[in-house]
């Protein structure tokens, strides 16, 4: 069973270059409207959104993400996990917001904010858009938050550019669903490596159009070298997260209620 939206999502492809003229404001617009209307945990509306308009601010972020592409995306969004406006709003009525920063909060905004994302990235790609995630935000946490000066409470998930389509990349394989649908409960395979056998032959059919004449390595290879080599800045994040004032364990919420 397929629809045209299920055939744009089945044909998803990250882009990484685009045309270099800028989308519509209409579109930006029903885009922005798109995440507006997303889901949202418990009706919280625990996300927002800051467009980069400022070449110095979309030079500052592409220098965080150590990716010069992310500088040519015509439009850049980062998505940010905000349970400061919903404390600010208690703080206004004259409540004690305890539970404004705990992990639930956290977790609920960090959900709303990546589905809001996602509708973003499938409205655009139904308007024939091209979309590129960025995590590599998060290089640098603490030099994005003062960047975009992200008040407590709030913490960056990840940047987001949008425009034409300058390039046509082949769709990269994935896993397939034996190994990652299950029903009723999870099923562990005994030996994985030699189940996605077919798989890792596969993934070295992929060119990853960042590496022109180069074939990607086996999914089994990629998972290990990544595996094997912990970035130590995105080791800092928990802090980070830590430092805009979330609180990530019961204890350290008991020892400030008291
Ligand atoms: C949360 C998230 C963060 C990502 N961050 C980056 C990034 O920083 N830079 C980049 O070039 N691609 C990034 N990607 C794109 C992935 O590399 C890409 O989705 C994956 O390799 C699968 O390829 P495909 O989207 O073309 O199917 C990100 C994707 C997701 C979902």
């Amino acid at each position: 069973m397929k629809n045209a939206m299920i055939d744009i999502q089945l044909s998803h492809r990250t882009i990484r270059e685009f045309e270099p003229e800028q989308i519509h404001e209409e579109t930006i617009t029903t885009l922005m409207e798109v995440a507006r209307r997303t889901a949202t945990s418990n009706g919280m509306q625990s996300t927002s959104i800051i467009r980069i308009t400022d070449p110095i601010v979309k030079r500052q972020i592409a220098d965080i993400c150590k990716q010069e592409y992310v500088f040519r995306a015509p439009v850049l969004f980062v998505f940010v996990a905000d349970c400061y406006r919903n404390m600010r709003i208690a703080r206004d009525k004259g409540c004690l917001e305890e539970s404004a920063g705990d992990m639930d909060r956290f977790f609920q905004a960090v959900t709303d904010t990546c589905l809001a994302a996602q509708n973003v990235v499938n409205a655009a790609e139904s308007l024939g858009l091209g979309a590129l995630y960025l995590g590599s935000i998060l290089n640098d946490a603490q030099n994005l938050i003062k960047v975009l000066k992200l008040p407590e409470l709030t913490f960056p998930i990840v940047g987001l550019g949008l425009g034409t389509p300058n390039q046509n990349p082949a769709l990269k394989p994935r896993l397939g669903n034996k190994f990652k649908v299950f029903e009723n409960s999870y099923y562990c395979f005994d030996n994985y490596l030699e189940s996605i056998k077919d798989y890792d032959e596969e993934m070295q059919t992929y060119y990853d159009l960042r590496n022109v004449n180069q074939r990607v390595d086996s999914f089994s290879n990629q998972i290990i070298a990544k595996l094997t080599t912990a970035s130590p800045v995105r080791q800092d994040i928990l802090n980070v997260i830590r430092s805009q004032g979330f609180i990530l364990k019961l204890k350290e919420m008991q020892d400030i209620i008291g």
